[in-house]
């Protein structure tokens, strides 16, 4: 049985004033224990209806999400959220506050929680910056801090939404890299929103590239086997799987420009 398994999921958004809007329809995909799952596709093509569904935010209007064979039908523990903005940390906490807030609200001990936030600290590289404010940190540490909170709450599964989207290129290059040792260490099963084809290859065990909107599902599945030396963009196996990628995106990208300009 898969971890999770979406069958024939659609979501439609109602509107008060114009026209429904079908974001995504027929949607299918399991997700394996363990696995680096890219969802690639253009902009307004439903990723984060979908992440957001998954996540429990939205409810689907058709079909069935199930985790561990049950439907899902809210947020759980189950699940870590890492959104795209850095704007979720709470300013007034420090760095190990924040990591620490969701094992304060689940009631774990002072002592225990700062040992458990302190491990998660040094996890994602930060540990001597326990103290400071997310104001006096930088855009990737930020992105650092808010893997480590989700990852103190222990979740199954982490889903993250172009969690590195508004970082520079080397830091998020950098931050690609950290993540990719992280899910080694932890084998959690991620389930990771990109529009960005580079950043698919170097993370994921499997892409699923969508459809441009509306109505959008998935248009192919790709595994990409390459080995960790072998992400990495000059490498021949590298340039190979961004070509067949290309191939399947580019007539998406071409609808999605026309709608859109
Ligand atoms: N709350 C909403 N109400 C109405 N339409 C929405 C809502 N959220 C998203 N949409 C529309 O659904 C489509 C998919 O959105 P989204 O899932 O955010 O795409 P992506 O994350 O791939 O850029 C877009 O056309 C967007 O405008
Ligand atoms: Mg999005």
């Amino acid at each position: 049985m898969p971890l999770v398994r979406l069958s024939n999921v659609g979501k439609v958004y109602r509107s008060l004033t114009g026209d429904d809007y079908t974001a995504v329809q027929d949607f299918n995909l399991d997700i394996e224990q363990g696995e680096f799952i890219c969802l690639l596709g253009t902009s307004g093509c439903g990723k984060t209806t979908i992440l957001n569904m998954v996540a429990g935010f939205e409810h689907a209007t058709n079909g069935v999400i199930e985790i561990a064979g049950r439907a899902i039908d809210g947020p759980g523990a189950d699940r870590g959220v890492v959104f795209q903005g850095d704007d979720s940390l709470y300013g007034w906490l420090s760095a190990i506050g924040n990591i620490e807030f969701g094992l304060k609200m689940r009631g774990v001990p002072k002592a225990v929680r700062r040992v458990q936030a302190k491990r998660y600290l040094e996890m994602v590289g930060l540990t001597g910056q326990e103290h400071k404010h997310p104001t006096e940190l930088s855009g990737g540490m930020k992105q650092r801090i808010q893997i480590a909170r989700v990852l103190a709450n222990e979740p199954q599964m982490l889903l993250m939404d172009e969690p590195f989207a508004a970082l520079d290129a080397h830091t998020r290059a950098a931050m690609q890299s950290e993540l990719l040792r992280i899910w080694r260490a932890t084998s959690k099963t991620v389930l990771f929103i990109t529009h960005d084809i580079d950043e698919a290859i170097i993370l994921a065990t499997k892409i699923g590239v969508m459809h441009a909107g509306p109505a959008s599902k998935l248009k192919s599945v790709i595994d990409v086997t390459l080995t960790a030396a072998e992400r990495d963009r000059t490498h021949d196996r590298f340039v190979s799987t961004y070509r067949e990628v290309h191939t399947i995106m580019r007539d998406e990208v071409a609808i999605a420009m026309q709608r859109t300009h």
